[in-house]
């Protein structure tokens, strides 16, 4: 019997050419299958992935495999899926659940199959933070409690449809789900914020890594990984000349410069907004002008949000904009624009995940992926050798969950620096970089092993 759903198997050899050429530029994880691949230390690991299923996740997928564990996995984003990596996954007989374009209602019934392991779940493998979510709210509801607000509001009709079928279904299995999972490995910036906010609210019941704040993690896939996809995704969705127009970067954070970086590339003249003081000195010195967006909502061309916070391309700027104006974003939720607002306006879709909007001025704005991360909707996410990086964080947090997950407690954590280093070591070779290496005197000197870690945990990068 299958257990996938897929687009179509027949799209399976394509990903599987794609995947080969993704093994070449993924030197981290294909380290790990050589190092680990024998010892198998994953075998009865049951994990549950929920991670946008493109190729890259594919080439994680199969690493995670050869370490011995059982995979299931859904994508967290109902527009990122790269149709024929799922069909490889699922042809390798590994159970997936990911189209690209499935709808809300469909988001959380594949996140609910992707547990649906015979002997259950041990580990979830996350990205923004609905596989961890979903057991933990599905738990409380069992235990008769208020299941804590959902922040996506729109959605929370959906997940909580989706909790009470599995509870009519099978009686307890959230509970049971919840007390067997030895911990969780958060992939985003948005998911770890989250956890944070579990953890302070007395709320985690297991440990949780997270993965997003490794340096070889959000000081790479976050910046350098959005310098190439945010404008790679621009342009697939609108083929418009970057040079020369005017475009706003929300945030800058590590995806606001990266994202920042990435239109200045392109020869847009880039603006700014931020709140905080530190990020907003940052861009003034990296040459960006910092404004504020009531400021330019009338005269830039492009528009993007990076924040990872709600509600900060509101329908009042929306309205002010130019006719043809570009609005999207690369954070991890759609909140970030104010999307529900536009929804009584005449909408025409243009092609999958672009559309147009008419204001009430006659204004037109086109609205890249309905306000969705656009570059995993629009194109197809980071490079993979970036993803190497973030993914071999992701392995080595899964190994450390599962080997030694009684050591820890309830909490969030972070890999140990030596760790991160190894991660970035691994990564040397294939872009020809050569190392130099301490003497025992200058390491001595500042302070450090001559094999590293290099630099205390407070170190910023
Ligand atoms: P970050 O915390 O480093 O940066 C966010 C920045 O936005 C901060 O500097 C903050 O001060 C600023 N900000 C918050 N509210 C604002 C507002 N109202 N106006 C202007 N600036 C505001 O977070 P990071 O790592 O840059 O991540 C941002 C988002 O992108 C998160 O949702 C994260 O999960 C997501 N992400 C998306 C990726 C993708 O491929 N699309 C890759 C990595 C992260």
């Amino acid at each position: 019997m299958t257990d996938y759903i897929i687009k179509d198997i027949a799209l399976a050899d394509y990903g599987r050419k794609e995947l080969d050429i993704a093994e070449t530029e993924m030197p981290g994880l294909m380290a790990l299958r050589a190092e680990y691949g024998e010892a198998k230390p994953l075998a009865g690991a049951r994990i549950v992935g929920s991670l946008h299923m493109t190729v890259q996740t594919a080439a994680l997928i199969e690493t995670l495999t050869a370490l011995g564990a059982d995979v299931r996995w859904a994508s967290c984003n109902i527009y990122s899926t790269q149709d024929h990596a799922a069909a490889a996954i699922a042809k390798s007989g590994v159970p997936v659940f990911a189209i690209k374009g499935q709808s809300l209602a469909e988001h959380w019934d594949y996140l609910d199959r992707s547990f649906q392991f015979p002997e259950g779940a041990n580990l979830i493998l996350d990205d923004g933070g609905d596989a961890t979510l979903y057991v933990l709210l599905g738990a409380r509801a069992e235990a008769g409690e208020d299941i804590i607000p959902v922040p996506e509001s729109d959605e929370e009709t959906v997940i909580k449809a989706q909790i009470a079928k599995r509870m009519a279904q099978s009686p307890g299995w959230f509970t049971k789900t919840r007390d067997a999972i030895l911990g969780v490995s958060e992939e985003t910036t948005t998911g770890v914020h989250r956890l944070y906010d579990l953890q302070k609210k007395g709320l985690l019941p297991f440990p949780a890594i997270n993965v997003n704040d490794s340096v070889t993690k959000s000081k790479f896939d976050n910046k350098y990984g959005c310098k190439e996809s945010l404008v790679d995704g621009i342009r697939r969705a609108t083929d418009v000349m970057m040079a020369g127009k005017v475009a706003v970067v929300c945030g800058y954070g590590d995806v606001g410069k990266g994202s920042a970086a990435s239109l200045q590339g392109a020869g847009a003249r880039v603006k700014v907004t931020e709140v905080d003081p530190i990020c907003a000195l940052q861009a003034a010195m990296d040459g960006f002008e910092v404004v504020t967006l009531e400021d330019v909502a009338d005269s830039a061309d492009i528009f993007i949000t990076t924040t990872g916070n709600r509600d900060v391309i509101r329908l009042e700027h929306m309205r002010e904009m130019k006719d043809m104006a570009i609005v999207g974003n690369i954070g991890h939720f759609d909140n970030e624009i104010q999307v529900a607002s536009l929804r009584n306006h005449k909408w025409t879709n243009v092609k999958d995940q672009v559309d147009m909007i008419e204001m009430p001025s006659g204004n037109r704005i086109i609205l890249l992926s309905q306000g969705r991360l656009l570059n995993l909707g629009n194109a197809t996410g980071h490079p993979s050798f970036v993803m190497s990086a973030s993914f071999t964080n992701q392995v080595l947090a899964q190994i450390e969950l599962f080997t030694k997950g009684d050591d820890y407690k309830p909490g969030v954590y972070i890999l140990p620096k030596a760790l991160d280093e190894k991660v970035a070591r691994l990564h040397l070779e294939k872009v020809g970089a050569k190392l130099s290496t301490l003497s025992s005197e200058q390491a001595a000197y500042i302070g450090v092993p001559p094999e590293g870690p290099f630099k205390s945990d407070h170190y910023r990068y």
